[in-house]
């Protein structure tokens, strides 16, 4: 069979991965699911591509960093074996079957904590829903058999770049999960909400962090007390999509609320109702 089109959502197998599609000499394009936490830093303003990726020698998670190390990985490989590829940056994805971003955003709200509010809730973040998420994959694997055909200018070639793709309207942190919890039967008024100052918190995450070090001899950290993650709740996030959509034709299509109240539904039904799995 001649593998013409390999489209791959990784996590950690990317090099294995990357080195069989090399290997087989028949895969033209090769899409690697990237993050937008491959960049440095937490808080950003509109980044572009530009924006400085993590490296080996980065402070940072571990997701993160074999993400960055990943995608620079691939960005290397492009035009080896006849294989173009190409890089895509996700922010947090939702959608139907989601067990993460919307999973964890319910799972929060059964212990209680939708009930608290990291900062004042004025920092924009992106999202992304699966639907779109899909559609760019979709167009990235278009571009990259299109330049097989016939190689683009370096100002419009897809082959061998990065893109951020998000839903291209930034919510508030808290916004987003909101019309999670909203979904999902909530109907906590804004003024049950207590807002923990981010100084305040940081300060208690800061000690957290400092105890596990010591009593776990630096091997574990916390797994949400931790100034890297919570950093997330209250700084500004933001993405250009300007490179997606001139290059990659990404037009934005899904619904955030109907893709939210889907997602929702879906996870409510496999956890809570009893439903048979794998439906
Ligand atoms: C990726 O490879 C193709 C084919 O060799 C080449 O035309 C393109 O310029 C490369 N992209 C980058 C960013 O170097």
């Amino acid at each position: 069979m001649h593998a013409a089109v390999i489209t791959l959502m990784l996590m950690a197998q990317d090099n294995i991965l990357l080195g069989c599609a090399v290997a087989v000499q028949s895969v033209k394009a090769f899409v690697y699911t990237s993050s937008a936490t491959v960049v440095e830093g937490v808080a950003q303003h509109m980044a572009s591509e530009d924006t400085r990726v993590k490296t080996e020698k980065s402070k940072c998670d571990d997701y993160a960093k074999s993400k960055a190390l990943a995608e620079t990985m691939v960005l290397q490989t492009n035009g080896t074996a006849n294989m173009l590829t190409v890089c895509l940056r996700l922010p947090s994805t939702y959608g139907e079957r989601d067990e993460q971003n919307i999973g964890e955003g319910i799972k929060a709200m059964r212990r209680n904590e939708h009930k608290l509010q990291v900062g004042d809730n004025t920092n924009l973040c992106e999202w992304l829903s699966a639907e779109n998420a899909a559609q760019a994959h979709l167009l990235a694997v278009e571009a990259l058999l299109a330049e097989h055909q016939q190689p683009k200018e370096i100002a419009e070639r897809v082959a061998g770049e990065a893109f951020f793709v998000t839903d291209g309207e930034a919510l508030p942190f808290w916004d987003h999960f909101r019309l999670i919890w909203r979904a999902a039967g909530d109907r906590t008024a804004e003024s049950e909400v207590t807002k923990i100052p981010p100084l305040a918190i940081m300060s208690l995450a800061a000690i957290v962090e400092t105890i596990y070090w010591i009593f776990t001899f630096g091997r574990t950290k916390p797994k949400a007390m931790r100034r890297d993650l919570l950093a997330f709740t209250f700084l500004e996030r933001t993405f250009s999509i300007d490179k997606a959509r001139k290059r990659l034709g990404y037009i934005l299509k899904a619904n955030r609320n109907a893709q939210v109240q889907a997602g929702v539904r879906w996870y409510l039904d496999q956890h809570f109702l009893g439903r048979d799995k794998g439906d």
